[in-house]
């Protein structure tokens, strides 16, 4: 398959876009196109054009379109209900998901609380932190995105308009650079003690915030500190989790364990992780209706972990993640706008000069048929499904060369670019 695209968006995308608009309460940016069927990295819309997707369902879609594993588990759904009251009905799915999870967590990490989204992972991470820690703030990091409910919210840190109006918890921030824990030292002395700082929460590699890789120090140092003064250390790896750097985790990269972790998007169901004794003692403490979302989901999240054993898509992160960034080099080299290619395994990004250049890039982009999303203020995202192959990778440089060259020769933008909106 190769991709192929006539007019972005299409007539029948277009009016299902402006009704969307109308009919949508939380209206964001959406991509330029409805969305129709999809066949492993590449999906077709509704007016038939045909896309190389990059951005994997912003991250939650793994194993691309249609894999047989995820396609085998769809088959054993034909009756209701598949929402289930996941934290007072036990269901078969439920269990062997938390097995599947906790089997690839470090061993210490032997338990996890199941929730419907990414922002809820967060949300009872600091939850049962808290239930430990009486102090009266957390920490978390500049550029930082945990999610959108206020909890996660207050430590979300990366545009503005994600927090404009909203209340606040008590959070301090730390810089995503290797002055951290130093200054979480003098923070902690700042504060009063140790006993004040509730948790620090941090992504190994930022994602909505332009995909930044913390340095080796940084992780190490946090650590240190946290440990040293036994304060839990939250990571998220709600983005960067769940193989897409080349191990399971992105923590793992740096030797280091957090005391709670949070996993969600490839997963297929929101995730909070850690030793057993790390959450609240007393049942309902933390509870949610649809606590593990739905049967399905469930299963998927299963059966998503399965293939990636199965088909050894770590290492195929690796490669192509390794691929893709001497690819990105090459195309630095050819392209003085282009800086900062950077990449820990399929999670890659660029720059180009500001949001006004990237935006206008992307455009270029999806009317050449790459999707790829925004991060940060002046980035580019890449993050296609963990089994893509060096001839996809080759086609997307290829749409990437292409629309760099257009966008020099063209003045202005058409318009067109709503990839900020994802996260
Ligand atoms: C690192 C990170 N944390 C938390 C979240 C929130 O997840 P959700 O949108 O599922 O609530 C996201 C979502 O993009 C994320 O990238």
């Amino acid at each position: 398959m190769r991709a192929k695209v006539s007019r972005v968006p299409g007539p029948k995308s277009k009016k299902a876009l402006e009704k969307m608009q109308r009919l949508n309460g939380g209206w964001g940016l959406p991509l330029p196109m409805v969305f129709e069927s999809g066949q492993g990295s590449y999906f077709r819309d509704v007016d038939g054009n045909v896309f190389l997707d990059f951005a994997s369902q912003v991250a939650s879609s793994p194993l691309g379109y249609n894999h047989p594993a995820l396609s085998a588990v769809l088959k054993n759904y034909s009756r209701a209900p598949v929402k289930i009251a996941g934290q007072d009905f036990i269901v078969p799915e439920h269990m062997e998901m938390i097995e599947e999870l906790v089997n690839v967590s470090p061993p210490e990490m032997n338990a996890a609380f199941l929730v419907n989204s990414g922002a809820e992972a967060v949300e009872n991470a600091i939850k049962s932190a808290l239930r430990r820690c009486h102090g009266y703030y957390g920490a978390s990091f500049e550029y930082a995105f945990h999610g959108r409910t206020l909890g996660a919210l207050s430590c979300t840190n990366s545009k503005i308009v994600h927090k404009a109006g909203y209340w606040t918890f008590p959070i301090q921030r730390l810089p995503f650079d290797e002055r951290a824990p130093e200054l979480l030292e003098e923070m902690i002395k700042r504060e009063g003690g140790a006993e004040n700082l509730s948790f620090v929460i941090v992504e190994a590699v930022q994602g909505e915030g332009g995909y930044n890789i913390a340095p080796d120090s940084l992780m190490k140092g946090i650590r240190k500190v946290t440990r040293g003064h036994g304060i839990p250390l939250i990571c998220d790896e709600i983005q960067c989790g769940m193989g897409r750097t080349g191990k399971w985790w992105a923590f793992e990269h740096y030797g280091i364990k957090p005391d709670v972790f949070c996993a969600a998007k490839a997963l297929q169901v929101g995730a909070t992780i850690a030793n057993r004794s790390f959450f609240p003692p007393e049942p309902s403490s933390i509870s949610s209706t649809w606590g593990g979302g739905s049967v399905i989901d469930l299963a998927m999240g299963a059966a998503t972990i399965k293939a990636i054993k199965k088909e050894r898509l770590l290492s195929n992160c690796t490669r192509m993640g390794g691929y893709l960034l001497k690819r990105l080099h090459e195309l630095a080299a050819k392209h003085p706008e282009v800086t900062g290619p950077r990449g820990l395994g399929l999670m890659c990004a660029f720059d180009l000069a500001d949001k006004k250049a990237r935006d206008h890039v992307a455009e270029h982009l999806i009317a050449n048929g790459l999707v790829a999303l925004g991060a940060g203020r002046k980035s580019i995202r890449l993050i296609p499904p963990y089994t893509v192959s060096e001839k996809e990778i080759d086609e997307a440089v290829e749409i990437i060369d292409k629309s760099l060259v257009e966008v020099r020769k063209e003045r202005k933008p058409r318009g067109l670019s709503p990839v900020e909106h994802a996260i």
